[in-house]
């Protein structure tokens, strides 16, 4: 059967201050609720039956995202009365048009529950009126935590998963959605009564919200007009869904753009690969896919019956891994592996970000910048974060001269790990906070500025990041690429080349940011298309040619393993390595990727330099460990991305004229 798992946003109460008393109103209460590491959110407690989840215990509640439109189980104490907390949690300094949306959106259903009209209110009047102290209107009484109304918004989404347990109802007995609802409602009583009072209202909706489905599934209407996220053609499109036929609204695109790079621990993605909602969801058996499909998608998407066929097959392989079967695949069409690449890249590059500078290098005749040096120079290189020098090793591998590699690092393993490589090629200049105006000025002419600054602080995997403002966490390092890019433009003009890398897991507001300071949005780059593992990184920089199509390479993993020794690929292409051990296992079942003689066995590690494109003993200095090589790996580039964004350079420097290059020679 194919696998089933429920996912919500990660947490870690231990690491947060207590909030107040924890929430003990009806569902249905307007609420504050937090996921730690996240900001008070505006949302709505829920019944779990309401939308398919289990129930749980009174120190939990099920927590209705208003805009963001999910369902997360939040710890009691982490959950507020809307009204009571609204001068304390609300943010007004906190941009960005879905948070604004949200609280209007409760402060309207507030109002409307003490007798306003505040249907046709703009965001301004209703921000004043909760301002003014929540005033009511006529005599209607309201008390502390009185359940209000559901929103259209919610009972939108509420109804659909709801609609979808109801049909496994009728359908199929031994559904396990079906199973915890039948549970739930022998056991509580509120629950449903709570249940009863939507349904009157979602019955119509549904009709409604199908008809768009049943036109689409008729030929009448194209599926262009739907929005694959939340299943409605009256809403308004803003761009084509990057891996299925179909279009997204700009909440289902913002949340696809969220949450597209988003994995857990086990390496398996956190969201559906259709709508971007968490939830229950169905998991691809093909270890290098990891993408997950909710169950509501799979119920009103795919097929009649495609559900309980799923569940039966053994292994699953998900509509992105397998051909199309009508009889699974019901309206859910993959575009073609090309078209997701180039509209995976566009739905980054799209981004209309207010951006403080541009830096467009003035074009040669054949359309590359020109810099100083006015071509056919050595190459002389500042890397910030240099790690393992991926950078040199890719221009190395270029054969482009570099007259000069200079390094800022810190790790002393990674240092000796380049050093090994590459002996006195690097000159060492210390800490990047120390690259001060005077040092950067005795470098003399810099042609390209590489680095990839620590991500554990901005990356969504992490769920205490600290983000980028922190000055003593590690993602405030991104500063410092940005001040000496700026340092350096200021000492030489705008005539350098320059890349930025970080992680493609990070929240959109952390990759707004970067964009505006770089003056460019990003390019997003996955280490799968070139490669036999998944690397998904943003690269912004000047190089050209980056938005180019990629020719799909054929190496698998299994060109990696050391040869003679009956070692068999289990996987055509392993999972995103980090610095933890657990990354190297595949899939679901967190088996290792190869197989020995019969025997499953793990990734060894000089085979894992070769899946990053190294020489195998790449990071062998003599006596560094095993685990601490995966780590200095589970930071570095894929030498394979560094090689193609790179590659442009090598028209405008001069080439090595040596046939060895600048690294040692392995005995
Ligand atoms: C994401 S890794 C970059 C790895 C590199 N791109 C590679 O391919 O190996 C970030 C690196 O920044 C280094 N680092 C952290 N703080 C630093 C600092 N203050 N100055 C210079 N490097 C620093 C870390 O040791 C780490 O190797
Ligand atoms: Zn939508
Ligand atoms: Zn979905
Ligand atoms: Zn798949």
């Amino acid at each position: 059967m194919a696998p089933m798992r429920n996912k919500w946003k990660k947490t870690a109460i231990q690491r947060l201050p207590t909030s107040g008393e924890p929430f003990d109103g009806p569902v249905g209460s307007l609420v504050w609720g937090r996921i730690p590491g996240q900001p008070w959110w505006p949302g709505i407690t829920v019944d779990g039956q309401d939308c398919g989840m289990p129930d749980i215990s009174s120190d939990h509640k099920w927590v209705f995202w208003l805009e963001d439109r999910r369902v997360s189980k939040v710890q009691s104490k982490w959950v507020q009365h809307f009204k009571d907390r609204y001068s304390l949690y609300f943010d007004s300094t906190r941009k960005g048009k879905i948070y604004e949306s949200a609280v209007v959106q409760a402060i309207k259903v507030y109002a409307k529950h003490l007798g306003h009209e505040s249907g046709k209110w703009t965001n301004k009047q209703a921000l004043k009126w909760a301002d003014g102290g929540f005033q009511q209107n006529g005599v209607r009484k309201v008390e502390g935590v009185t359940p209000v109304p559901l929103s259209h918004v919610i009972q939108d989404d509420l109804q659909l998963i709801r609609k979808c347990v109801e049909r496994s109802k009728q359908n199929n007995g031994s559904s396990p959605i079906k199973n915890s609802v039948q549970h739930g409602k022998q056991n509580n009583e509120p629950s449903r009564k709570r249940r009863s009072s939507i349904s009157s209202v979602s019955e119509l909706k549904t009709d409604v919200q199908y008809d768009d489905l049943a036109k689409v599934k008729s030929g009448e209407m194209s599926i262009r007009r739907l929005c694959l996220g939340c299943k409605s053609a009256e809403v308004k499109i803003v761009g084509e869904h990057p891996y299925f036929e179909g279009s997204l609204c700009k909440i289902c695109m913002e949340a696809l753009k969220k949450h597209c790079f988003e994995f857990g621990d086990d390496g398996i993605h956190t969201h559906c690969a259709i709508c971007s909602r968490a939830g229950r969801v169905y998991v691809c058996d093909r270890p290098g896919c990891c993408k997950v499909y909710c169950t509501p998608c799979i119920e009103v998407l795919a097929a009649e019956g495609a559900k309980m066929l799923i569940e039966k097959m053994q292994p699953w392989q998900c509509f992105l891994c397998s051909d199309v079967r009508p009889t699974v695949n019901g309206i859910i069409t993959p575009r073609h592996e090309s078209v997701i690449l180039s509209r995976i890249t566009a739905l980054f590059s799209l981004d209309k970000i207010p951006l403080f500078c541009g830096d467009d290098l003035p074009l040669s005749e054949d359309g590359l910048p020109l810099v100083s040096s006015n071509r056919k120079n050595g190459l002389r290189v500042l890397s910030l974060f240099d790690g393992i020098s991926t950078g040199l090793f890719a221009l190395d591998k270029l054969q482009i001269e570099v007259e000069k590699y200079y390094a800022s690092e810190v790790d002393g393993d990674a240092i000796n790990v380049s050093k090994l490589n590459f002996k006195d090629k690097i000159e060492y200049v210390g800490p990047v906070e120390t690259l001060n105006l005077r040092k950067l000025k005795a470098l003399g002419r810099i042609d390209l500025l590489l680095g990839g600054s620590p991500c554990t602080e901005l990356s969504l995997a992490n769920p205490v990041r600290k983000g980028l403002f922190d000055t003593d966490a590690s993602g405030s390092l991104f500063f410092e690429y940005f001040r000496v890019l700026v340092t350096l433009r200021m000492l030489q003009g705008n005539c350098m080349y320059w890349l930025f890398e970080n992680t493609a897991a990070m929240p959109c507001s952390m990759k707004a940011t970067i964009s505006r300071y770089l003056g460019r949005n990003p390019t997003v780059f996955d280490a799968a298309w070139l490669s036999a593992q998944h690397r998904t990184r943003l690269f912004w920089g000047n190089i050209p040619g980056w938005g180019k199509k990629v020719a799909k390479c054929n190496v698998k993993l299994d060109d990696c393993l050391i040869p003679g020794l009956n070692r068999i690929a289990a996987v055509d292409m392993i999972r995103t390595v980090t610095t933890n051990s657990n990354s190297l296992r595949q899939g679901k079942t967190m088996t290792h990727p190869v197989r020995m003689n019969g025997k499953e066995d793990t990734l060894w590690i000089t085979e894992l330099e070769r899946v990053f494109g190294f020489e195998t003993h790449y990071t062998d200095t003599g006596n560094l460990g095993i685990s601490k090589r995966q780590q200095l790996l589970g930071r570095a580039w894929s030498v394979h991305v560094a090689v193609h964004l790179m590659k442009p350079l090598q028209s405008v420097f001069k080439k090595r004229n040596t046939k060895q290059g600048y690294r040692r020679v392995i005995i």
